[in-house]
This record gives structure tokens, sequence and C-alpha cells, in this order.
């Protein structure tokens, strides 16, 4: 016989506690404790359904070669590390209302297209509301299917029938699991119902991509629970103010993480942005002081972009020091190496730092360019529009190598640049660029103040 118990369960990490407490143990959050009633239903051995019960040796076990399905979607594939792998699981999350239905219809329509047998569940709209989005994207194959539904016993029943290539869960919010006895949207059915997914999807050899909705400040219940479940996590960003939106591997079992994809958004779905560094570098303004070009690599692709410094005198005992789109700590770093290795004066000034386009780039190659845009802030000096830079800055103020070289280099001569500040190593060459080696923060500042 089943049994029921009460537990607090916290909504962010999904730790458990016999009765509510103010603050997380586990994940340190605030008021994050919600009461829950769950079966304890006896577990079967019958629930465990992978076929290798014994230990075996590592080397007699098979590596199947790595079958990939390509979405359709160039962009969405190098996400996910090359296209679908058979029976991954796939977390796609991100801010309500930023196109994460869009792109896996759209994925789920190439799909289909391609002979395969897609099922997309739709827990939060209707098939009629589907069908209007569909229209808008444009034509789509008889094997895509549509199932409007939230109770994951009816699900499993319609997979039994269909036995669709693809499955597409959006969004596993809504979904809702008849033992587990709390809310849709909570820790245990969150986990519970993606659980079953798993399971399924590792058996059947189908890939699951499951839709998981983030707020703001990323409270509800659900993504970050399931992070460590599933293979493959996505996040889409970019919000409405920009027209373009990013998706980011933030893990992969099946490929690089730290991907990016950049889209997008019009009138008819979610378009390839083919070029990305163009359209983060297509507004620079000419002529203002405090802005410098980094070269930087996300994943594995290399990426021009902007960054921007304002640095103003400061009448607050401790002085401001904001920053979007760079880490933090990082940037607040690279002050303290200008202030003290190269006679920067900053303590007495508000510091505003801003990556262009609302990228978030934590690359230790920024640190180069950023000093180069405080400094140029700071002195009012203008960093010449056709230099690029990259460097890691170490704490003596030393300028450190780093990685892909080459890549950054060709990226940055294929936009037309000239020049670029680049770390000592005695050994870069590059076509149609004239390079600057720098071996500490003082070179690099003397090559600025050596320009026009
Ligand atoms: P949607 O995929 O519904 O977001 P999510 O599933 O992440 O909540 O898309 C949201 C926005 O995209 C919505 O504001 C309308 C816009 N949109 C377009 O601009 N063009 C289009 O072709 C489509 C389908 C949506
Ligand atoms: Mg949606």
């Amino acid at each position: 016989m089943s049994k029921t118990a009460a537990v607090w369960r916290c909504n962010s990490c999904g730790a458990t506690a016999p009765r509510w407490i103010g603050r997380c143990a586990e994940c340190g959050e605030f008021d994050t404790y919600t009461e829950e009633t769950t079966h304890r239903e006896p577990r079967s051995g019958s629930r465990w359904v992978f076929s290798s019960e014994v230990p075996k040796p590592l080397s007699e076990i098979q590596s199947t070669p790595g079958e990939r399905w390509s979405t359709g979607i160039n962009e969405l594939d190098r996400v996910l590390g090359g296209g679908l792998v058979p029976g991954s699981l796939i977390l796609l999350g991100g801010e309500p209302g930023v196109g994460k239905s869009t792109l896996t219809l759209q994925a789920a329509g190439s799909l289909a297209a391609s002979g395969k047998t897609v099922l997309v569940v739709t827990g939060e709209e209707s098939p009629e509301q589907v069908k209007l989005r569909a229209d808008r994207l444009g034509g789509f194959s008889d094997k895509l299917f549509l199932l409007a539904e939230i109770s994951l016993e009816r699900i499993e029943a319609a997979v039994a029938t269909l036995r669709p290539d693809v499955l597409v869960v959006d969004s596993i919010q809504t979904l809702f699991h008849p033992a587990v006895e709390s809310a849709p949207g909570s820790v245990s059915q969150v986990r519970e119902c993606a659980a079953q997914l798993l399971r399924w999807g590792k058996t059947a050899g189908v890939p699951v991509l499951l839709i998981g909705h983030v707020t703001k400040d990323g409270t509800i219940a659900g993504p970050r629970v399931l992070e460590h479940m599933v293979d493959t996590v996505l996040y889409f960003d970019g919000g409405d103010q920009h027209t373009y939106r990013l998706v980011r591997t933030v893990k992969n079992r099946y490929g690089p993480s730290n991907e990016l994809a950049v889209f997008s958004m019009g009138k008819t779905g979610l378009t390839e942005v083919a070029n990305p560094s163009e359209l983060f570098l297509s507004q620079r303004s000419d002529a203002v002081s405090g802005s410098a070009v980094a070269a930087v690599v996300e994943g594995t692709r290399p990426l021009m972009v902007e960054l921007q410094a304002l640095v103003t005198p400061s009448y607050l005992t401790n002085p401001r020091r904001l920053t979007t789109g760079v880490e933090h700590n990082r940037a607040m770093i690279t002050l303290a190496v200008l202030e003290k290795r190269a006679g920067i004066r900053l303590a007495e000034a508000d510091v505003y730092i801003n990556v262009v386009g609302g990228v978030k780039i934590f690359e230790p190659a920024l640190d180069l360019p950023l000093a180069m845009a405080v400094v140029s802030a700071a002195e009012d000096r203008l960093v010449p529009r056709d230099i690029c830079a990259f460097g890691e800055i170490g704490l003596t103020g030393e300028v450190r190598p780093v990685g892909r070289v080459s890549e950054r280099l060709k990226e940055a001569a294929k936009l037309g640049f000239k020049q670029a500040l680049v770390p000592k190593s005695g050994s870069i060459e590059a076509d149609g660029l004239e390079i600057i080696e720098v071996a500490n923060i003082g070179e690099a500042l003397t090559v600025l103040r050596s320009e026009r």
C-alpha cells in the first residue's frame, strides 16, 4: 500500500526538509520552501530498464557510432554539438516570450520534413494556437503530430501508439503525474515527469526535447533541478529588447559546452544569423572614447564584440561599479590591476562597463580589451576603429596568452580590422593584419597613447 507523507521542498534546488525553513541550507536561497504531499510508492525493480545489469569491463562495451540527426537549423545543430543524439534528453530553458516554442516548432517541422515522425506535446497552448503559429512559419509535413495534453499517463499512451522518432514537450512545468500529489510545476512533479521521459527516451532511443520556463530571477521550479538529469542544457537569451536571440549551451554530454547560436526574430519566426560579429559591430558609433573591440571565442566560434566603458567622477563614498555582459569579479580585478600596475586612478570614479548587444562573454581574453576601453574612457582617448584586442591580464599586470589565436585573427581580418593587440608569443602571424604583441598592461597602454 502506498503511504502519503508531507515534506517541504526548496523550489530552487529541490532539497527537502521535514518542516518549513526560511533559508535553504543547500543553496542559500530565502523563502523558497513549499509544502508537498507525496505518495511513497513501494519502488519496484522493474522501473530500471537499462539493459546492462551486470558489471562489464569497460573494454568490452561497444561504443555506438555517434549518430546525429540534423534539426535542419544549422545554429541549433551547433549548440547541440552537431545535431540531435538519439535517446538524449535536452532541456531548452528561457524566459517566457523569448521564442522557445517557435524554435522547437521550426525544428520539429524540418525534422518531420526529413521523414522523422515528430510528436509535439503542448500543455500551454491549444492545437489551434499552435496551428496559427505554424501557419506563420510556413508549410509543415504530415509527419508532424500535435497533442494538447498535460497528463503524463495519457502522453505515454499516445506515445505508445504513435511511436514518434522525436518527442517535444512544451513545457515540462505543465506536465503532471498522477502519483505525485503536488501541483504541476512543483519540483517533485517536474522531476518525476522528467525522470519518466528520460527513462522512456533512453529505452526507445528517442531524443526528447523539454522546454522549461525560467523567470528573470530564475526562481521558478524546474530548470535548475533538471540540469543534473538531462544530457544537454540550452538557454535562450536576448529578451524582448533585442530582435535577435542567443541560444547558449550550458551543459552538453555530446559536445562542447559554451557554444553559442544567434537568431533573429522576424515575421516568419526565427532565422539564423550566419555572421553574428557583423551584427554585434553593426551599430558601432564612430570616434567616441571608451569603446574597444574584443576578439573572443564562444564555444568553437570566434566572435567580435564591442566593449564600452564609462568613467565618471564619483560623489559616493563607495564609487559605483556596474557591469553587464562581463564577469563582474573579473572586471573588478582588471580595474584593480589598472590602478596598481598602470597608475590609472579609478578610486574616485564610477565605472560602468557594457558589452554591446546583450551578449554575455565570460572569457578571460576579454581582460585586455576591457582594460583598453576603461583607459580610453578615463583618459578620453580614442581606441582606433580598426584595432581589436584579446588577452588575459594577470595580477602582476602581465598579458597572458590565450587559445585559438588564429581563429580570432581570421575573424578580425574578415571584418576588416587592420591591427590586433595580442599577448606576446613571438610566433603570431596573420594575413592582412598588423600584429602588435604586448607583454604587459604598460606596453598595451603605450600603444594606446601613441595613437593619434
Ligand atoms: P514563443 O515561441 O511563443 O515564446 P516562448 O515559447 O519562449 O514563450 O514566441 C514569443 C514571441 O515571438 C512572441 O512575442 C511573438 C514572437 N514571434 C514573432 O515575432 N514572429 C513569429 O513568427 C513568431 C511565431 C513569434
Ligand atoms: Mg511557449
